[in-house]
């Protein structure tokens, strides 16, 4: 009989961006907790030596450009032969982009472009052929796509940022509408800050210090968060990952899971 405290035993999970921060965290947590994982990242060497100390065969590394399509689709290629089967599909890859507090009428085309690529298009990939894997056997499967809490508000981050994590919330919900049909579910995972290595080299480059530290950066958000008392880690993104991705979430689709502390919900209008 299967564990109980194991609550993905038998799933086969794509995890993209997997190689670091919020990703990887999330794939020991997956492993733990029964599932075999493929790591998709285009960082190939920090990605195989996570690979190799999770073990063969749980898990294994792929190199994966989300923003190009062939990638993606040779990726659930190989994640279907190696393990007959796609389960959970885990897009998460993203990029802040240039660290500037630009105003929208200086707007960098160039930089505009990027983050919509890795933001919007690797995960419109990702779902596209997670979905048709899954479709074309038959699989009750759950997609999980990381946004933000750039969601739903706006000046928490850079203008592209923002503008391509309300894009993945349309996406989720597009999607979800459109799979509910084949028993797939689709949701949104949208986390405040988080000292990953995305977070502390984007607060490196705004304020000029490249020796600012991740406690640095944790203080630096700890003293904005609604929440008081809790410094919110990657961990506790995963867990959410894994609420989602299990059968605890059985009837949970197009939602948009919102790990702040309470932030979003909160007028801010009057902080000093
Ligand atoms: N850290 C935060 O504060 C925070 C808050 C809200 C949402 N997020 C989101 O969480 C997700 C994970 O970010 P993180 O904080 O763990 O950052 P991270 O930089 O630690 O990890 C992101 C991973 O994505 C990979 N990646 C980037 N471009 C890629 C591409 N084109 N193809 C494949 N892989 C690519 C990177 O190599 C890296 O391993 C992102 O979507 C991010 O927008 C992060």
């Amino acid at each position: 009989m299967a564990s109980t405290s194991k609550r993905l035993e038998g799933k086969v999970a794509i995890i993209t961006g997997g190689a670091s921060g919020i990703g990887e965290v999330t794939v020991r947590l997956f492993i733990e907790n029964g599932a075999m994982v493929v790591i998709a990242d285009v960082q190939d060497e920090i990605g195989k030596n996570l690979a190799e100390e999770m073990g063969a065969p749980v898990c294994v590394f792929r190199h994966c450009d989300v923003t190009v399509e062939s990638d993606m689709e040779g990726l659930v290629d190989f994640t279907i032969s190696k393990w007959g089967k796609l389960d959970i599909m885990y897009n998460n890859a993203g990029i802040l982009g240039t660290a500037v507090n630009e105003d929208v009428h200086n707007l960098d085309m160039a930089d505009f472009d990027r983050v919509i690529s890795v933001n919007v298009r690797g995960m419109a990939l990702g779902v596209k052929y997670a979905s048709r894997a899954m479709v074309n056997a038959g699989t009750k499967g759950v997609i999980i796509c990381t946004a933000s809490v750039s969601s739903v508000l706006a000046g928490m981050a850079p203008v592209a940022y923002t503008v391509s994590k309300h894009a993945v919330l349309g996406l989720v919900r597009a999607a979800s509408s459109g799979l509910g049909k084949h028993g797939i579910r689709v949701n949104c995972l949208s986390p405040w800050a988080v000292a990953t290595p995305m977070l502390v080299n984007y607060l490196r480059d705004t304020i000029k210090d490249p020796t600012l530290s991740e406690e640095d950066a944790k203080a630096s958000r700890d003293a904005h968060s609604n929440l008081h008392g809790y410094s919110l880690s990657a961990l506790d993104i995963a867990k959410s990952a894994l609420y989602l991705a299990s059968d605890d979430a059985a009837f949970v689709s197009g939602l948009n899971l919102i790990v702040d502390g309470g932030f979003t919900a909160t007028n801010h209008s009057f902080d000093t």
